[in-house]
């Protein structure tokens, strides 16, 4: 019997979710198909429960459905419970577990596949939406120097640090804070390369042999540019979308699928 699984978001037409989960059930050998369902934004819920009364064993969930998603889920891991959003959902029997994979998926891409080693680093996580709240646990679990996240809007970033303050050393403030300051590593979790904008960065931030990571993938970003022509080295999120898809292919199917070819088979599509 063919296990059920989906990706839900809206939009979700350009998704890559199915192309990834197809090319892990085939490297593993698993018996199960994914495709991607566009839920109503007042909707999400009732797909969800349609899929399962069809037997759907477990889902993706992307923007704009994570906390809502969060909420349906009568478990939930650590880490979803950090995040406040949960992107993997597992249907086991009548009860729903949610788990969040974004930040294991960031901090899988910029260790194993980056070969950066977090610990003892100066992190800079720029924005304080959702995007970024997904990642602060599993990136202070690394046990880094420092991370500061910096936002357009002080007061969101200053807060979010307070609630991960028990975690480890982290903090929050506003770009201009970053004023003589610089950092190994920048993270761009905001939603300014959507609207082709740059963070407000100021001239310096970049430690030597620094490493600028924009969560959003395929295309070169005004941030990334920017930080090539700062000297520092670049990554955009494609990695981050393929680890965070194994994580939840091993919470699903118990394997751990091989995440290299998968994404140079991405890369390829690309171009
Ligand atoms: P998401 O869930 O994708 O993180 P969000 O909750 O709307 O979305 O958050 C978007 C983030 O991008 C916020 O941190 C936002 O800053 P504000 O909190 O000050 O609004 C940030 N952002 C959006 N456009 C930006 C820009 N042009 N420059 C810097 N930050 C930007």
């Amino acid at each position: 019997m063919t296990d059920h699984y989906a990706v839900f978001g809206n939009p979700i037409a350009h998704s890559k979710s199915p192309v990834i989960h197809a090319a892990f059930a085939r490297q593993t050998g698993q018996d199960m198909d994914y495709t991607a369902l566009l839920a109503p934004l007042d909707g999400f819920a009732e797909c969800v429960a349609a899929f399962r009364a069809g037997g759907g064993k477990g889902a993706n969930v992307t923007v704009p459905f994570k906390e809502a998603a969060w909420r349906l889920a009568d478990q939930r891991t650590a880490r979803a419970e950090a995040a406040q959003a949960v992107n993997t959902l597992r249907f086991d029997g009548t009860e729903v577990l949610g788990d969040n994979t974004d930040g294991a998926g960031l901090v899988a891409d910029l260790t194993r596949n980056l070969g950066l080693d977090l610990r003892g680093r100066r992190i800079l996580l720029m924005g304080a939406g959702g995007a970024a709240r997904g990642v602060i646990q599993p990136l202070l679990v690394e046990g880094p120097a420092m991370l500061f996240i910096a936002n357009r809007t002080p007061q969101r970033a200053i807060e979010l640090a307070e609630r991960f303050a028990g975690l480890g050393p982290v903090r929050g403030g506003g770009y201009e804070d970053l004023v003589g300051t610089a950092y190994d590593l920048v993270i761009n979790a905001t939603a300014a390369s959507l609207a082709g904008e740059l963070p407000p960065l100021p001239d310096g931030v970049y430690a030597g042999g620094a490493l600028a990571y924009d969560m959003m993938y395929g295309r070169d970003t005004p941030f990334l540019q920017h930080a090539r022509a700062a000297g520092a080295r670049t990554a955009d999120g494609l990695g981050m979308l393929v680890e965070q898809a194994a994580e939840a292919f091993y919470l699903w199917r118990g394997v751990r699928p091989q995440t290299t070819p998968v994404i140079a088979l991405l890369r390829g599509e690309s171009g």
